[in-house]
């Protein structure tokens, strides 16, 4: 990330539309006109399409379809944010990465964005797919030195907020399935991973990762991925603009946290999942200490876990795992992609 191509960037960005002089510039950067063109002709080389008018100046009239981090902070500063932000074309895992910066003892929070994971990570030991098909990996870390049993709350105030954060921004019906896959239309749009390093009751780190499928084309999928999961694209039947998403993404991380920080009342996150929810009433199986149960899924516990009833009629709290629809739904049955 470039610090002058960020503040370019963001006049750029808040002109909207408008010519920004590049004297404004030059004075922003505290550097020649000169400097401001050369810094300009780079932005240009990395995918900016920037307009120069004479006596006017410059607009910005298209973003780089790569990921750009100044482009994502850019956004992020001019909607009063910001966060360190490392970038990588390609990485093994942007949850491993986070681990590699927070080893050497980098200030929290941060967040790690590529395009293409070559060992991306899902729940439960499986592989995260991450092909570079246009889509996200994001991760973002933080030091709660809270109790580990929080970790599950942490996590679904984070994924409400992404539900929330892309739901609005794109005028979808997008649901959380417990503990963190976002569906749309029953199908898989994202998973969320999170990681802790737990030492002495505490949670001394979280890396909270997301997988969003953006941009791929579902109609290259093989059959059976293609009945389970799904893209933004598909959905909305056009391509989406990656670098804007991503800064929705992290500045919705970032609240889902503080809300966790601030202890917003529970009854908040309870509220949140009853909005964006796909499961309270719908029969499912789960793991529980060794056994496969069944059951109608009642509602959520304070602490983020989830009620199930079981055909006995007993009362499970499910605190970890994942759950699998059945019945009518066993055609969606969800998995990692
Ligand atoms: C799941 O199994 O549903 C969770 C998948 C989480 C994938 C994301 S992609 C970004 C981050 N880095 C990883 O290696 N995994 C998470």
């Amino acid at each position: 990330m470039n610090a002058a191509d960020v503040v370019i960037i963001k006049a750029l960005l808040e002109s909207n539309g408008h010519y920004v002089s590049g004297n404004t510039l030059a004075r922003a950067l505290g550097i020649s006109r000169v400097g401001v063109c050369a810094r300009l002709e780079k932005l240009r080389e990395s995918g900016f399409l920037i307009e120069a008018v004479r006596h006017r100046g410059y607009r910005l009239k298209a973003e780089p379809l790569e990921l750009s981090a100044s482009l994502v902070q850019a956004y992020l500063e001019s909607w009063g944010q910001s966060m360190p932000i490392y970038h990588h074309e390609i990485i093994d895992s942007t949850n491993a990465e986070a681990e590699r910066v927070l080893t050497q003892g980098n200030d929290t929070p941060f967040s790690v964005i590529s395009q293409q994971q070559t060992s991306g990570r899902g729940r439960l030991g499986r592989v995260w797919h991450s092909p570079q098909e246009g889509n996200l990996y994001l991760s973002l870390a933080f030091k709660p030195q809270s109790h580990p049993t929080e970790m599950q709350s942490i996590t679904l105030w984070m994924g409400l907020s992404v539900c929330e954060a892309i739901a609005s921004e794109f005028d979808l019906d997008i649901r959380l399935k417990w503990p963190n896959d976002l569906l749309y239309n029953e199908k898989k749009l994202a998973g969320m991973l999170t990681e802790a390093k737990i030492e002495a009751d505490r949670m001394n780190t979280l890396i909270f990762g997301l997988g969003l499928n953006v941009n791929s084309d579902c109609s290259i999928w093989p059959e059976d991925l293609s009945k389970k999961a799904t893209s933004l694209s598909r959905a909305l039947g056009k391509e989406i603009s990656l670098n804007k998403l991503a800064a929705k993404l992290i500045a919705a991380c970032k609240t889902g946290y503080d809300a966790y920080l601030s202890q917003i009342t529970d009854d908040h996150l309870l509220e949140m999942w009853n909005r964006y929810d796909c499961l309270k009433g719908r029969e499912v199986t789960a793991d529980y200490r060794g056994d496969r149960i069944s059951g109608v899924v009642e509602g959520l516990e304070h602490d983020g876990s989830l009620m199930i009833k079981t055909s006995a009629g007993e009362k499970i709290i499910l605190r970890s795992g994942e759950v699998t629809l059945t019945g009518l739904q066993r055609e969606a049955k969800l998995t990692a992609t």
